[in-house]
């Protein structure tokens, strides 16, 4: 495998772009391309089967373009996938996990809220990390769920009062609860900060694993020789499952608040 290929992320849709901005900035010469499974999103409601299927589907399509390492830049995904990718591809596969350490290690009140869809909250790894780190620290996690965030997020309406109303409805709990750290456990979810402050305030610390993964996946190529020796900044190739023209005008929005000086425009997959 060459250095110069590009870093796969994959996405059931715009959510990775929060990633795939943390990529940049950890590794700013590297090419990169991002899938966006837009004619399947949401994911997060579907079944194990179906997730493991599309993820599966997303991943073999970017490994057939050739690339050197894929950021499965999704937690729904991550959580039914990654033993099977890891053990399917020779390449590295970088997944997500829901960021409790940190927000475990951040918390005053021993409340810690997680906001995630269906399937990440179903999956095991989430289990797994309230086990290994909230459990020990008797900090208390609380789970708040939505199918409607991420529709909402993909339908460009991230700042919208109805997305406002979903947030007031499932965190409320949490801020009741005494929550003061608020992990984003979906990568669509980064998008709504603004949203969240402004039906909350600063009653929450938000909390993602987007910097965290991007350093990551930048030792996990380093330790394989992969990184690129380009001196230049890496461009970035968007494609997207669904309609193109739908996909422009989100994507046009997101990126320019993350990434800069690029083409915004997907292709089809
Ligand atoms: C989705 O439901 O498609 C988003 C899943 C995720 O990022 O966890």
């Amino acid at each position: 495998m060459s250095s110069a290929a590009p870093v796969g992320v994959f996405d059931s849709g715009v959510g990775g772009l929060s990633v795939l901005a943390e990529l940049r900035r950890a590794m700013p010469h590297e090419e990169y391309l991002y899938l966006a499974d837009t004619a399947h999103v949401p994911i997060g409601a579907r079944s194990d089967e179906e997730i493991r299927d599309l993820t599966d589907r997303a991943v073999s399509a970017l490994h057939a373009r050739g690339v050197k390492g894929v950021v499965v830049a999704c937690n729904t995904a991550s959580a039914f996938s990654l033993s099977h990718l890891r053990a399917r591809f020779a390449i590295p596969i970088i997944g997500l996990v829901p960021a409790v350490k940190p927000a475990v290690e951040a918390t005053r009140s021993g409340v810690v809220g997680v906001l995630a869809t269906p399937g990440t909250l179903r999956g095991t790894l989430l289990a797994d990390v309230i086990r290994q780190f909230a459990d020990p620290a008797g900090v208390k996690v609380l789970q708040a769920v939505s199918r409607e965030l991420v529709p909402l997020v993909e339908a460009g309406q991230a700042d919208s009062s109805e997305t406002q109303a979903v947030l007031r409805e499932v965190l409320s709990p949490l801020v009741q609860a005494g929550a003061d750290q608020l992990v984003l456990g979906c990568t669509h979810y980064p998008f709504l900060a603004g949203s969240i402050h402004a039906e909350f305030g600063n009653c929450f610390t938000l909390v993602d694993s987007g910097a965290a993964v991007a350093r990551h996946t930048r030792r996990v190529l380093a330790a394989e020789n992969l990184l690129t020796a380009r001196t230049e900044t890496g461009k970035v190739t968007y494609l997207v499952t669904g309609d193109v023209d739908a996909a422009r005008p989100v994507f046009a929005t997101l990126v320019s608040q993350n990434v800069h000086n690029e083409d915004h425009t997907p292709a089809a997959a």
